[in-house]
């Protein structure tokens, strides 16, 4: 398991533990984090799990896809450490891994 943080817009941190194998998407669904909207299911379709990745994890994290670049396009206030929270696969050395949701979703 991974231990994923998520940091809401208004600071309210929310640790969720996540299969390897699943999505920091799935993770947020399951916890419940506000601010994770998900309405595509993880396809990648409709930018509304959006987060940023803290700048210590963004190399272990990986940059996104050009199929997630094209559709992070539509997600609101997109920035540094900007990632679809459904393209991020959990594994083991996601261990600690911290995001932040953004003020609102698309
Ligand atoms: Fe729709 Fe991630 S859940 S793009």
């Amino acid at each position: 398991m991974a231990a994923i943080k998520f940091i809401t817009h208004d600071g309210e941190e929310h640790k969720v533990e996540a299969e390897p194998g699943s999505t920091v998407m799935e993770a947020a669904v399951r916890a419940m984090v506000p601010g994770i909207e998900a309405e595509c299911g993880g396809a990648c379709a409709c930018a509304t799990c959006h987060v940023y990745v803290e700048s210590s994890w963004r190399e272990a994290v990986g940059g996104p896809s050009p199929m997630e670049e094209d559709m992070l396009d539509f997600a609101y206030e997109v920035g540094e450490g900007s990632r679809l929270s459904c393209q991020i696969k959990v594994t083991d050395a996601l261990d600690g891994l911290t995001v932040k949701v953004p003020e609102r979703q698309a």
